[in-house]
Order: C-alpha cells, then structure tokens, then sequence
C-alpha cells in the first residue's frame, strides 16, 4: 500500500479525481491511500492566514512556511496514528515550475516508497524556506506556469498509482509497455471497425487499420508496433 498526502488550501479539487475510475478500486482495494489535508486548518487567525506579501516587494502572495511545516509535523510517518511503520520510506515533494521534471523514471523510483507528500503552492508562490528545508524533492510537471499544485499531484498520483501491482486490471499492460532497458514504451493502436469511411466536405475517405495488424504475423506486428512507438530511458 503506497499512501499519498496531499497538503492543498482547495481539497474540493481531489474529490471526484479520487472518487472515479481505477483510482477509486485502487483505494477500494486498498492498494493505495490519498488524503488531501486542508492547509487552512493550520492557519492563522480568524481567517485561518496561509499567505502573506513577499518580502522586497513584488505582485502577488506568497504561501507562509509555518502553516506548511505545521501540517507536515502532523502527517510525518513519525506519527504513530497513521498507521505506518517507523521505519517508512517517505517523501516530501513541492510543487513548482522551477523543480525537477518529472519523468516515468522518476514515477518507478516513487512508486517504491510507502509515503508521498505533496504540497500544492498557490498565489505566485511558497516560501523559499519550505523547498530549502522541508521539501526532499521540488518537481515540476513541465515548462509552463499552473495556478497551483494541484493537477500536478493528480498527475504524480495517478502515474505512480498504475505502477503498483494490481491497480491495473491486467499486469500484463504494465509489462508491455515497460521496454528492456527499463523506459517506457507508448505504440499506436487501433480497434474496430477496419475501415472507418467518413464523408467530408467535398469527398469520401476511408480511413483504414494497417493491414499488418490484421495480418496475424506477430513477428511483423511487433516490427511494426516498434516502429510506431515511443521510448524514453
Ligand atoms: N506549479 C505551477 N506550475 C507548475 C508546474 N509546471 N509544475 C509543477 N508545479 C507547478
């Protein structure tokens, strides 16, 4: 069982993600866990503050570290109540656009480890101080700017989440697209109908599946399958 911890100020984002699909068996089945923690809970004041300006100026908000290293205090798997051992491997992951590209490699690695934490940055920004003493790990999901982290940790849940063992319905999905030297492998497919005719503006098209797939010849299939793939070390 892989248990990920989402620290987020809009748990509401998770909640159909999580109650839908293979995520939702994989809970079920209890082969992983997601809490999404309410980062207001260890706010301050009667707003329950989480945010403040940026020191030296600069537009927008920037997330405090207290309310942050607060939560994390609590969902640690030093804690005895969450059920894990003492000696679990866990993770602290930040959210931000300037961390480590996350990559199917990386989601392997994670996919070992018994907790993952994420904290979701909102406003234009976390204080420094939680990727440089609290974070293990800044990761970003691609050169672009989001408005937070929570579709990022939705992404990390979700490619980590197929690779534990029967979170797919067959393993063998797993297997296939897993190359020798341990990348990831993505081909084109296709289903029925062989051919698709469609009518456009001004003429007919048939739109057909390559007769090699048809052909029954597994050594041309896998030929052909290589040759319209994907694969990343
Ligand atoms: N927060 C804002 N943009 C992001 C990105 N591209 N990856 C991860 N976290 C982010």
């Amino acid at each position: 069982m892989i248990r990920f911890d989402a620290i987020t100020i809009f748990p509401d984002i998770f909640k159909s993600y999580i109650g839908e699909s293979l995520i939702a068996r994989a809970i079920a089945k209890k082969l992983i866990k997601i809490n999404v923690h309410d980062l207001r809970k260890w706010g301050k004041g009667p707003h329950k503050q989480v945010d403040d300006r940026p020191f030296g100026g600069g537009l927008g908000m920037v997330m405090q570290v207290e309310p942050i290293f607060k939560a994390l205090k609590k969902i640690r798997p030093i804690n005895p109540s969450m059920g894990l051992r003492k000696k679990a491997k866990s993770k602290i992951i930040l959210f931000t656009p300037r961390g480590k590209k996350f990559t199917q490699k990386i989601a392997y690695k994670l996919s070992k480890l018994d907790q993952i934490i994420f904290i979701c940055g909102r406003y234009e920004g976390v204080d420094e101080r939680v990727a440089k003493n609290i974070a293990d790990m800044e990761v970003s999901i691609g050169d672009y700017d989001l408005m937070g982290g929570e579709l990022p940790a939705m992404i990390l849940i979700e490619t980590i989440s197929r690779l534990i063992p029967g979170v797919l319905g067959k393993p063998q999905l797993l297997k296939e697209r897993v190359s020798k030297s341990g990348g990831f492998l993505e081909y084109a497919q296709y289903t029925r109908p062989e051919v698709y005719k469609v009518r456009k503006v001004h003429k007919a098209e048939s739109w057909r599946v390559p007769k090699v797939l048809l052909s029954g010849d597994h050594k041309k299939i896998d030929k052909w399958k290589k040759a319209h793939s994907k694969v990343i070390e």
